[in-house]
């Protein structure tokens, strides 16, 4: 147990009063110590030992890692150590995916290699539309994205060879090119759209905007500003360290299931509203709220709990989530092309209002990044329901990088977290004809 710059040791004492035993553990880097480390104060020696109770991981560091730092109280994001906002302005989907990937900023050629490998994967089976055409016409988008995902699997079978790297980065591969196809599919069977296959000359986003939305055989040429604006939400939704759904793709992906049926997992952890779900959540309590006139109402309901102001609020992040002031500045470009969402106007009187009243402000309650980008969405013509899905994407390179590096850390097993019974003592069965 080493000492730290200041000759202090790194070490804590703790002091067990039903025995007054001391132990000694060590203090790791990060202020963390090994919970395993409080296994050894026992106070007969039968007992199990000590663990720590946390539902819901609020103070548990499940891995180490290095792909994406993030300072809460100061509203610092960074990718491999890249503060999003150089890589918003300066950077492209691909190469954030790259870098999130691999851990460093490509060359020309490597970027090269990858946008061309990821630019021929982007087909997939033709019996996937089979499953796209046997969900109803109202089938919501995510719930078809997660299927298909889940059932990309079997037409892969051999990604569940997960110990050879090689067969590890086709499937990330394929992943991070088929998830705008099967997105696009989904879109189009909700229209009742014939599906348009993916075109190889085009950008990522601009192929995934032509997939969604050509009709005809005419050529689609999606606005260059719109393809920027969505290759930016794509670079700012890439990853977010041990979140909700990265943690299930980590917690299935350690159970060694490929990759496929992993990510349909943490896709379906993205779903639920208070994650990836909330974007959509957002737009439609905007609609709801209706006017700037109903806003007071409605924030005096969010005080009472009787509602959630959705797209405030972060587990991590007690400031301005970097993300959501990035996606404001973005929202004017696009809708200078759009034309102004009614709704900015209500979000923005919702924001003005929320941040100067104490209820918010104590609990330190501030905008994240999907209370503006539903409106963009909205405004470049996605319905609600595709809003999770368009987390969903870019999010896949995030999963993608978290399940890779899980795999290769030595001291990462099956998940597998602990629980502290409070049920019944043991009893006796007793036959139905008895019981009361
Ligand atoms: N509206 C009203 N009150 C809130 C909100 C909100 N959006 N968020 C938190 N609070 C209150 C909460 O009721 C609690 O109050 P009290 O101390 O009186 O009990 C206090 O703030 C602390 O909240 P918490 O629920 O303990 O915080 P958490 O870290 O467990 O939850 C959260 C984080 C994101 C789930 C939550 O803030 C929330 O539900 N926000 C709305 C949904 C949302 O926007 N989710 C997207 C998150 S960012 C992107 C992503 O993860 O995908």
């Amino acid at each position: 147990m080493g000492e730290n710059g200041n000759g202090q040791k790194n070490t804590l004492t703790i002091r067990d009063n039903r025995t007054g035993r001391e132990y000694e553990v060590e203090i790791l880097e990060g202020d963390v110590i090994r919970a395993m480390d409080l296994r050894q104060i026992k106070v007969q020696e039968s007992d199990f030992g000590m663990m720590s109770y946390d539902p819901a991981f609020t103070n548990t560091a499940s891995t180490r890692s290095s792909i994406t730092y993030i300072d809460g109280g100061k509203g610092i994001l960074r990718y491999r150590g890249y503060p999003i906002e150089q890589l918003a302005e300066r950077s492209t989907h691909l190469e954030v995916a790259y870098l999130l990937l691999k851990g460093e900023l490509p060359t020309q050629s490597e970027l090269d290699q990858f946008v061309h490998d990821v630019t021929f994967h982007t087909y997939v089976h033709q019996n996937l539309t089979n499953l796209f055409k046997s969900f109803r016409y109202d089938a919501h988008a995510m719930g078809m994205m997660i299927s298909a995902v889940a059932a990309l699997s079997t037409f892969y079978p051999d990604a569940k060879n997960i110990d050879d790297p090689e067969v590890r980065w086709n499937q990330i591969v394929r992943l991070v090119a088929k998830m705008p196809t099967l997105a696009a599919y989904a879109y189009r069977h909700h229209r009742g759209l014939p599906y348009v296959y993916p075109e190889n000359e085009l950008s990522y986003t601009a192929n995934f905007l032509n997939m969604l939305f050509r009709i005809g055989a005419k050529e689609y040429k999606p606005n260059p500003v719109l393809e920027r604006a969505l290759d930016v939400l794509f670079i700012l939704h890439a990853d977010h360290e041990q979140n909700c759904s990265a943690t299930t793709m980590r917690v299935i992906g350690s159970a060694h299931a490929d990759p496929y049926s992993a990510l349909a997992g943490a896709m379906a952890a993205l779903y639920g509203p208070l994650h990836g779900g909330a974007n959509e959540a957002v737009l439609r309590m905007l609609k709801r709220i209706g006017s700037v006139d109903n806003i007071p109402d409605f924030l005096e309901r969010v005080k009472r709990k009787e509602e959630r102001l959705m797209g405030f609020g972060h587990r991590v992040y007690k400031a301005y989530d970097p993300r959501a002031s990035i996606i404001k500045r973005t929202a004017d470009e696009v809708f200078e092309v759009t034309g102004r969402n009614p709704l900015l106007d209500i979000a923005l009187e919702l924001e003005k209002i929320a941040l100067n009243e104490d209820y918010f402000v104590e609990r330190n309650l501030y905008p994240n990044v999907d209370f503006y980008s539903g409106i963009i969405y909205q405004a470049m013509g996605f319905p609600v329901e595709m809003f999770p899905v368009l987390f969903a994407i870019p999010r896949t390179v995030g999963w993608l990088a978290q399940w890779e590096e899980m795999l290769q850390d030595p001291e990462q097993k099956i998940a597998r977290p602990r629980q502290v019974y409070v049920g019944p003592g043991p009893r006796d069965y007793v036959p139905i004809s008895e019981r009361g």
